[in-house]
């Protein structure tokens, strides 16, 4: 197993192209009813267009027949007049003048539904991907952790621009559908033994295409963790955030060797499927010209006026002679039905192809978050009367073994600072994400005023806690968004941002940008200006500031800081925030000082807790860390 392969938890088989199972018809007909869901899905995106589109699409169907017909009428004219036993001059022009006008009519038709298509297109995919954003947002941390939802939502990304070509796949179904009674209307007349030949010379091309349509649906889908790989490779390979690394490592031959196996892995599954593809749909394709061509001798002897019986069964009794005009319509008819109903059977099981595609989009759509309220939940209090309590608290993270947090109790006081330490994961940072209802505890409870935090209602509750990450996002927007991201409902309160950058001391930084506050931050952008590790701490800091919140949590936000500036940054933030809860998170003891008690952590457990003078005078772990720093300061 690679190294890649491991991070992903792809499991590779001896001969990974062979995995794909195709799907059975069950499962194709059950993707096709999530289509009515999304045709209700495209209805919403414009009503007025969606409706404008179909009627046209209707009017578009009857064009074939009719022109075919008036072919007919001309042909026949133009053989009487040719003939010199009859027909009227006049009558054949005026055919030719309507012909061309059904000309220019269907020009414009489809002109008119190809844009309709395009910008329905662009607004369903622009809606669609509002809604994956917005319900994205709505899910749990523990479930963008997991490599399977990351499938989920990786195929679901796919479908919002993918799945526009179904929606005019669809309508072009319907219409070809009426398009098809139209004309078959015009055989069955004629002759119905006709419609017979043309259902053998389709059937062979549609069996083969759904097997490879589901085949090849089945691939993509198997692959899905590979592609992922993939594109994290050509990400990491070509990259400013790893160009450092790769340059300094000389890892470029690594990855692309990684890349080039993995990708050669798939191209190869691809290429197998494709070249039995060609070969099938030939052969299938080459028994349906047998159909056609059967039909095509009908209709001549038709014509001629010879009798037709196979089996002893009468096709043609030799009566009611064709003309040309009937065989011309009848030959084009027939050539026309069969390109129309193999394009629907094969757009058929495209489209039971896509819909399988769309069922991943609206699985997503489906999942729902664990971590909620119930609508009778509690208010967050105005104020903090007990503060927090964490009762026998036993956590592990999802899919893992290693219990991070082992039957942790403490109490935090409103209004109390509390200082955490402890080595690398010792499990500080899980600590405040539960605090923060990022995930909820295996065993044991959370307890704000005495009740479940549980029992709160959860936006209220999140929006009372400000928390500013060790790996808080450095969004490439600017600089005084990036600070507003604190209170975004604030982005426009420029005093207020600019406080909060004075307070973390941001302004220092804030004041060396070339457009100031408007500048954007990150090098993805033109003009955008790249800040050093700690002037984005400064930044982000700036955030906790812009939140009016009851519990502040600072998980160490400043270790790139220097000495000094993280004790300014820290002194600040105890005077501003007084009378109100804290938890900080910092290896500077010179910081950890400053709170009102310590609780150190290890291994997930309580090792000791109290104020400075109490854990120094324990001579623990605590008064051992401090000595061992201090000691490198003299
Ligand atoms: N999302 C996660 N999934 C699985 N394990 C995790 C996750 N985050 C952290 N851990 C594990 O939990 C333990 C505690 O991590 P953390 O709380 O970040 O420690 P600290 O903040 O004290 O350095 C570590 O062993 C780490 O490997
Ligand atoms: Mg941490």
């Amino acid at each position: 197993m690679s190294f890649f392969s491991r991070i992903f938890g792809v499991k590779k088989t001896s001969k990974p192209w062979e995995r794909e199972k195709p799907l059975s018809w069950r499962e194709n007909l059950q993707a096709l009813k999530s289509l009515p869901r999304f045709l209700k899905l495209v209805w919403v995106t414009h009503p007025p267009m969606t409706l404008a589109n179909s009627l046209l699409r209707v009017l578009q169907a009857g064009i074939p027949v009719t022109a075919l017909y008036i072919g007919k009428l001309i042909i026949d004219e133009v053989v009487l007049l040719a003939s010199h036993t009859g027909g009227d001059m006049a009558s054949m022009w005026r055919y030719v003048a309507f012909e061309f006008a059904l000309a220019l009519l269907s020009a414009l038709l489809s002109r008119a539904v190809s844009l309709m298509d395009a910008l329905l297109g662009d607004l369903f995919s622009n809606k669609t991907s509002e809604r994956l954003i917005a319900h994205a947002a709505k899910l749990d941390l523990p479930q963008f952790e997991d490599a399977t939802f990351y499938d989920k939502l990786e195929r679901a990304r796919r479908q919002t621009t993918g799945r526009v070509v179904l929606m005019s796949q669809m309508f072009t179904q319907v219409q070809d559908m009426i398009t098809i009674i139209f004309l078959g209307a015009g055989l069955v007349i004629f002759n119905p033994w006709l419609i017979l030949l043309l259902v053998l010379a389709v059937i062979p091309a549609f069996l083969s295409e759904t097997y490879f349509n589901q085949r090849s649906y089945s691939l993509a889908r198997n692959w899905t963790p590979e592609r992922r790989e993939l594109d994290y490779l050509r990400y990491i390979g070509a990259s400013d955030e790893t160009a450092k690394e790769m340059k300094i490592f000389g890892l470029a031959d690594f990855i692309r060797t990684s890349f080039a196996k993995l990708a050669d892995k798939y191209y190869r599954a691809n290429k197998a499927l494709a070249i039995k593809r060609a070969i099938w749909g030939f052969v299938f394709n080459g028994l349906g010209d047998i159909g056609y061509y059967a039909a095509y001798i009908v209709i001549i002897f038709q014509t001629i006026g010879v009798p037709i019986e196979v089996f002893g069964i009468t096709i043609f009794s030799g009566s009611d002679q064709l003309t040309i005009g009937d065989l011309t319509f009848l030959a084009g008819s027939f050539s026309r039905l069969r390109g129309l109903l193999r394009g629907i059977l094969s757009r058929f099981s495209s489209i039971a192809q896509n819909a399988l595609y769309l069922q991943d989009l609206f699985d997503f759509f489906e999942m729902e978050p664990k971590i909620t309220s119930t609508p009778e939940a509690l208010p967050f209090p105005k104020k903090i009367k007990q503060g927090f309590t964490f009762e026998n608290v036993t956590f592990k993270y999802p899919k893992t073994d290693a219990y991070v947090l082992k039957d942790l109790s403490f109490h935090l006081h409103a209004g109390e600072k509390l200082a955490l330490v402890g080595e690398n994961g010792a499990g500080k940072t899980t600590l405040v994400k539960l605090l923060a209802r990022l995930y909820d505890p295996d065993e044991g409870r959370i307890l704000l005023d005495g009740r479940d935090i549980k029992e709160y209602d959860l936006t209220a509750y999140r929006a009372a806690i400000g928390v500013i990450f060790q790996d808080f996002v450095r969004f490439h927007l600017s600089a005084s968004e990036n600070i507003a991201v604190g209170r975004i409902e604030a982005k426009e309160d420029v005093p207020r941002i600019e406080e909060a950058a004075s307070l973390s001391l941001a302004d220092s930084v804030i004041s060396q940008l070339p457009d100031g506050l408007q500048q954007r931050l990150g090098r993805r952008f033109n003009q955008g200006v790249e800040l050093s590790g700690g002037q984005w701490q400064k930044i982000a800091l700036a955030r906790a500031y812009m939140r009016d919140a009851s519990l502040l949590i600072l998980d160490e936000p400043t270790a790139a800081l220097d000495a000094r500036a993280e004790y300014e940054v820290f002194q600040r933030f105890a005077e501003l925030t007084a009378g109100k809860s804290a938890v900080l998170i910092s290896h500077r003891f010179s910081t950890v000082r400053m709170a009102d008690r310590i609780l150190v952590l290890e291994g997930g457990k309580r090792l000791e807790m109290g104020t400075h003078e109490e854990l120094h005078a324990l001579r623990g772990r605590y008064a051992e860390l401090f000595e061992l720093q201090a000691e490198g300061y003299r």
